[in-house]
């Protein structure tokens, strides 16, 4: 049997992802979502993919949302190609690293916390898009119903997790999805969809291989986000063993991974 790695999610000083602490602590970091690790991706990525699906519903007379947009990138590949594109995040300093490199005057950084009123008027938006933030039309909130307009597209980018063998290598430091976890993912976001009453709903889990370069990128992986005494610990009590299985495992262009992610898109009634 494999041996069994130090948890660093069972450590009082790990930081759950996704939360507005962890949000801070990576904006103080690394200055915004900034991913530490090394690693390459066979084409396409999935975060092309969602461009070239949202591409798919905009021109030179779409107003866009993207809902917590962090420092910005993303939002930014849309500049030229709609009307107007408005990033929103509740973290300060990725809405300054954003505005810091806007160029053109249709794209707008704001800070907002999308769980409160928005600033925007009613119908205001043909686009309302997140990768991998707030999603505005869970059953009973408004905010996102009230600034999109009738007929507007609501698209969605949720990545649900990292296996393709890595929790199988380093149990315990990664552990291994529960049974049926996809099943569970799919029926996750179908209910989330249906909940949100769009019109022409549609979901698709989609894999994304990823090449991890280096054996420390197999920790950085696991402790995006966590304090630098937390990751000091990981790294006293993991690198040595994860450098070996690294070694026997990793093909040339590194060790490979498997990202699943969901892509919802939806019509506002
Ligand atoms: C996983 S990151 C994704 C960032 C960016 N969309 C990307 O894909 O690189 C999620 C973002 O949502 C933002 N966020 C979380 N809760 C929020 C809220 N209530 N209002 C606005 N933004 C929020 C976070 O600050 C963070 O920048």
């Amino acid at each position: 049997m494999s041996k069994l790695f130090f948890d660093p999610m069972k450590h009082p000083e790990w930081i759950q992802p996704q939360t507005v602490e962890w949000y801070a602590n990576l904006a103080i970091e690394t200055g915004g979502y900034k991913h530490p690790w090394k690693s390459e991706f066979d084409e396409p990525r999935a975060e092309i993919i969602f461009a070239d699906k949202i591409a798919t519903y905009i021109n030179e007379d779409t107003r866009m949302l993207d809902v917590g947009c962090g420092r910005g990138d993303f939002t930014s590949l849309f500049a030229h190609k709609a009307k107007e594109v408005v990033g929103i995040d509740v973290i300060e300093g990725y809405i300054a690293s954003a505005n810091n490199k806007k160029t053109g005057e249709s794209v707008k950084f704001l800070v907002v916390d999308a769980d409160k009123q928005l600033p925007f008027p009613d119908s205001f938006f043909d686009v309302v898009y997140t990768k991998k933030g707030p999603w505005l039309f869970h059953e009973g909130s408004q905010e996102g119903r009230r600034v999109i307009k009738s007929g507007g597209i609501v698209l969605g980018l949720y990545h649900c997790g990292t296996d393709g063998g890595l929790r199988n290598l380093f149990p315990g430091l990664y552990n291994p999805f529960p049974e049926n976890y996809l099943d569970e993912v799919k029926v996750k976001f179908e209910r989330q969809l249906s909940e949100s009453g769009l019109e022409e709903a549609e979901l698709v889990i989609f894999e994304e291989v990823e090449y991890l370069s280096r054996p420390e990128d197999v920790l950085h992986k696991k402790c995006f986000g966590q304090s630098e005494a937390l990751k000091k610990m990981v790294w006293r009590e993991c690198l040595n063993d994860v450098e070996e299985i690294f070694r026997q495992n990793a093909t040339p262009r590194g060790l490979k991974v498997v990202n699943y992610h969901a892509l919802m898109v939806g019509r506002a009634k």
